[in-house]
Parts: C-alpha cells; structure tokens; sequence
C-alpha cells in the first residue's frame, strides 16, 4: 500500500514539474526526428575537445532537423520514458528548466515528452539572447549565429512541490545547478559534434522575459550559442 502511495506521489510530482507538459498548447508544433542515441564520440575524447568559442563562429550554415534533435535530445530529452526521465538530472526530480530555442527561422519550445519543438514565433530573435545589461547588443554573434539555446528557469516549481521549507536561497542554488547540468550536456555534445558553442549568464533576462512571453515565475538563466567553427 505505502508503494502505492509513494508511487502515486512521485507521479503527481513528475506531472507538477513538467512545465512544458501542463502548458496548454495551441500553436503550432514541429516534430522532430528521432534522435540518434548511439554513436558520436567517445567521452574522455568529448571532454578532452570541450571548450569555449566566444564569437569566433565559422560561416552561419543551420543545423540540419536531425542535429536539433540530437542536440535537444542530449540537452534534456527522454532516456527512461517512465517517469519523465531526462538525460540531465534535477534537484528532487524538479525538472524545472525550459529549453527556447531560437534559429533564424524563429523561437520554439522544445517539449521533451513529444520530442517536438512548439512554435512561439516565426520572427528571427536571435539578437535578444545576445543583448547584456541595459539593452546593449554586446555579444553580436548571437544575433548571426544558427542556434542559442535558453534556459528558462521555472522558480516557482520547488514550491508547487511541497518544498517551501527550501527557502529562496537553496531554490534558486538547486535550480540554477539543475541549468548547468543540461548546459554541461550540450557542450559535451557540441565537442562530440565537432561545433563551437558558448555557454553564457550575460544575457538580458528582462528583454528575454518580454520577447519570450514568460511568466512571472519564469526566469532564462542560462544561455548556449551554438555554430559552425572558424576554420
Ligand atoms: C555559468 C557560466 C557563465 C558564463 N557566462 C559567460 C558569458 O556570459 N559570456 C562569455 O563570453 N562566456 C561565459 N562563460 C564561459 C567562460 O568564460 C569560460 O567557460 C571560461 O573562460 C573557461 O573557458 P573554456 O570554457 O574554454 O574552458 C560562462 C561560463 C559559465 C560556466
């Protein structure tokens, strides 16, 4: 009986902290291809390539569809279907992190239990995640680069899930490890990939916040530029 509880528990949990899955969606959605989940590069390999690029991208080329799957799939995709479970781990299962892609075709979504992309905009708004501070564009390659990826925090999650004696404090500490982690995968796999990427805090939450039609508990964090790299 107390597995059964506990069970039924962990299952409400996992349904609170899908944010993306209690979004009511009725825009458009791109599925995405499976993923290709073996293969690549050997770890100790990936790691020993691992580095940062900062502006220093080869020519724009897009990434190919089946490249944003990989990449979102090694970002934060399913690998126990059961559970919601991801390829990067969260503090208490909170799975609080939203990954917005944007491409010069426009901002997504991405929704990990369906593997898709849902469509915020079609407008090109690369150049917001490049901004930093008060409005400066100061990291131009965003704006030229294929894809960023932003980490958009949902703080409000740790409360919904019965964790109010956390505190602010060990909320927001717990949730921005839980960025870093899928932030590390990407990065693993752009080494895998042979593309240049960078991770970076220097972004205009404010303006994000705007673009992004976020919510009041939501925050980007975190954002990774990805492109080809200078020959
Ligand atoms: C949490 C975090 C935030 C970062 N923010 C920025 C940033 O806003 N802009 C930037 O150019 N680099 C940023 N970086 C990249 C670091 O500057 C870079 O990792 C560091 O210089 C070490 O270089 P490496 O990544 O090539 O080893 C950030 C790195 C981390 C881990």
């Amino acid at each position: 009986m107390k597995k059964i509880i506990f069970a039924g528990v962990i299952a409400g949990l996992v349904l609170l902290t899908s944010p993306v899955l209690s979004m009511a969606q009725g825009g458009e959605v791109i599925k995405l291809p499976a993923p290709q989940i073996t293969g690549g590069m050997p770890l100790m390999e990936a790691l020993n390539l691992r580095q940062s690029a900062r502006g220093n991208f080869g020519p724009a080329v897009n990434l190919t569809q089946q490249q944003i799957s990989n990449l979102l799939w090694a970002a934060n995709g399913l690998n126990r279907v059961q559970g919601n479970m991801r390829t990067a781990p969260t503090a208490a299962g909170w799975n609080n992190i939203d990954i917005y892609v944007t491409t010069s075709d426009g901002l997504f979504l991405y929704d990990a239990v369906a593997h898709a992309l849902n469509v915020i905009t079609k407008e090109d708004v690369r150049a917001i995640s490049g901004l930093e501070g008060e409005g400066m564009m100061k990291q131009e390659f965003a704006k030229t680069a294929p894809i960023s990826l932003v980490y958009v925090a949902n703080m409000d999650i740790p409360n919904k899930t019965g964790m109010k004696w956390a505190g602010e404090d060990v909320s927001a500490t717990w949730t921005y490890a839980n960025a870093a982690g899928i932030a590390q995968n990407v990065s693993l796999f752009c080494a895998s990939e042979g593309l240049a990427c960078i991770l970076r805090a220097m972004i205009d939450p404010v303006q994000i916040s705007k673009t992004f039609k976020l919510r009041p508990g939501q925050r980007a964090i975190l954002t990774t530029t990805i492109g080809q790299p200078a020959k």
